[in-house]
């Protein structure tokens, strides 16, 4: 491909989302609109992509850090057209050509858009615009053509008349433009419509009156050409990004029982014989091994979850689960838990910031937190690690083997032996040696060590 530069168009406001926050920050699949875009044309060979920014623009590019991108200021958004100008003004001109984007179409499909690249390329065409037939009604820009099929204009809805809003070509706002035509024509544009607004589309008009060549490729993939203007596309677009992720799940082995009530990011990886029950959410940064079990009724963000793992009725956020250990119903994980193999964490039990050892059982009604817990340990009904003295968390620590009644506080800093025992109702306020038994209320040794005088 020769010297191409892209530009996504996200300056605008969003007016029909009614929104305070900017339209290509609306989430879809839980990620911002704008980075389905990014994500989608960022492996093609451009020189550089500029972003243009206007409404919120703070915003946008505090949460695009992480792109390469150049971000340019459109200081008051008056179209598309102007948009293209400013760009134009900030750079000082751009050379080679140049594809534009709409921050608002996040379905892009990068093949579609080499497709058009290449056209453009052989063609030599000023302008190269995808276009598709769509058999749907639509807000879009219709393409009007001559008896002979040769483009004349590009009309918007809201200036159409009857017999072009019948027509069915529609414009995806997709464009690839040769620089030096910009350069010369982008000053023409006026902003003499319904809306008073400097329109992109209108070059084509003006090309076209030149004796430009004017190059369509018309995309048989309609869906590219759904961009989110208001909150019904907003969800009509996420359904059918979910879709695609979900099928991509399915065929690589993974049950997914409902689809409709299930929700996964993109990016996550989950191997295959592992089973998704219905409403499930499972965001960014997880996977998940094999032969598992997630839901009903499952949250998971930022985790790593191993095989054989089962959750039900259970939130889990960045945290680790190793084989075979068992989360719900109604466990919280919270961030940095660390749920060892083969154990289990139960009905209504939180933890926090803590390492659960091997087959050790936190199953009913438990808060552990800052804790480092070793392997079969069993954590009695309503056991609480008391990590918080109003002022600064401590930490606990419970050695192998460790038997705690149920209902027993742990007041942290303190330290459990290994194969130590509580009493139900305990409350143990300083360390316990091993193989010990504490009961009572504070907690104190009455027999040390355990079977011994
Ligand atoms: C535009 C096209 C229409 C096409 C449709 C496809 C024009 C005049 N119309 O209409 O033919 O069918 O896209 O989706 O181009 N933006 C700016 N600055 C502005 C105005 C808009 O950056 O001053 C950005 C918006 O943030 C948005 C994109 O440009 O990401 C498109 O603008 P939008 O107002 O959504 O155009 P449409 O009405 O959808
Ligand atoms: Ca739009």
């Amino acid at each position: 491909m020769g010297r191409y530069s892209a530009c996504i168009m996200a300056a605008g406001k969003g007016t029909r989302m009614k929104s305070d926050i900017p339209k290509v920050m609306h989430k879809v699949m839980f990620k911002n609109m704008i980075e389905h875009v990014l994500d989608e044309i960022g492996t093609i060979d451009f020189e550089k992509i500029y972003l243009l920014v206007g409404y919120k623009k703070d915003l946008v590019i505090e949460s695009l850090r992480e792109y390469d991108v150049e971000f340019v200021e459109q200081k008051e958004q008056l179209g598309t057209g102007h948009a293209i100008q400013s760009l134009w003004d900030a750079t000082g001109g751009i050379d080679g050509s140049i594809v534009v984007f709409s921050g608002d179409m996040p379905l892009i499909d990068k093949n579609e858009v080499m497709k058009m690249i290449e056209l453009h390329d052989k063609s030599g065409a000023a302008i190269t615009l995808m276009t598709a037939l769509a058999g749907w009604e639509s807000d879009f820009g219709r393409i009007v053509r001559e008896g002979d099929g040769k483009i004349i204009k590009i009309v918007e809805k809201k200036d159409a008349t009857l017999h072009e809003l019948s027509i069915k070509e529609l414009n995806c706002g997709l464009y690839c433009f040769s620089c030096d035509f910009l350069r010369e024509n982008l000053p023409k544009l006026q902003n003499k419509n319904i809306q008073g607004e400097f329109y992109l589309t209108d070059l084509i008009e003006i090309a076209s009156k030149n004796g430009e060549h004017v190059e369509t490729y018309i995309t048989d993939k309609n869906e590219i050409a759904i961009g989110i203007n208001n909150r019904i596309d907003l969800v009509r677009v996420s359904q059918i990004i979910k879709n695609r992720i979900l099928e991509g799940h399915m065929l690589n082995g993974v049950t997914i029982i409902d689809p409709n009530t299930t929700f996964i990011a993109k990016g996550v990886q989950i191997e295959a014989d592992t089973t998704i029950y219905p409403f499930t959410i499972i965001e960014d940064d997880v996977s998940i091994g094999s032969n598992c079990t997630v839901g009903p009724f499952v949250r998971i963000s930022g985790s790593q979850i191993a095989s054989g793992v089962k959750i039900e009725n259970s939130i889990v956020r960045d945290s680790i689960v190793q084989e075979l250990a068992q989360i719900g119903p109604f466990g919280h994980l919270r961030p940095g838990a660390n749920i060892g193999a083969g154990a289990k964490i139960g009905n209504f039990c939180e933890v926090k910031k803590s390492i659960i050892g091997e087959k050790s059982k936190v199953n009913h009604l438990s808060y552990i937190g800052d804790t480092e817990m070793g392997a079969n340990v069993n954590i009695g009904a309503g056991t609480i690690t008391c990590n918080f003295d109003g002022r600064q968390k401590h930490r606990t620590i419970i050695e192998d083997n460790v038997n705690i009644g149920a209902n027993t506080n742990l007041v942290a800093p303190i330290k459990v032996g290994r194969g130590s025992k509580t009493g139900a109702g305990t409350v143990a306020v300083r360390d316990i040696p091993e193989n010990s038994l504490v009961v009572g209320v504070p907690g104190r040794a009455i027999k040390s060590p355990c079977g011994a005088e």
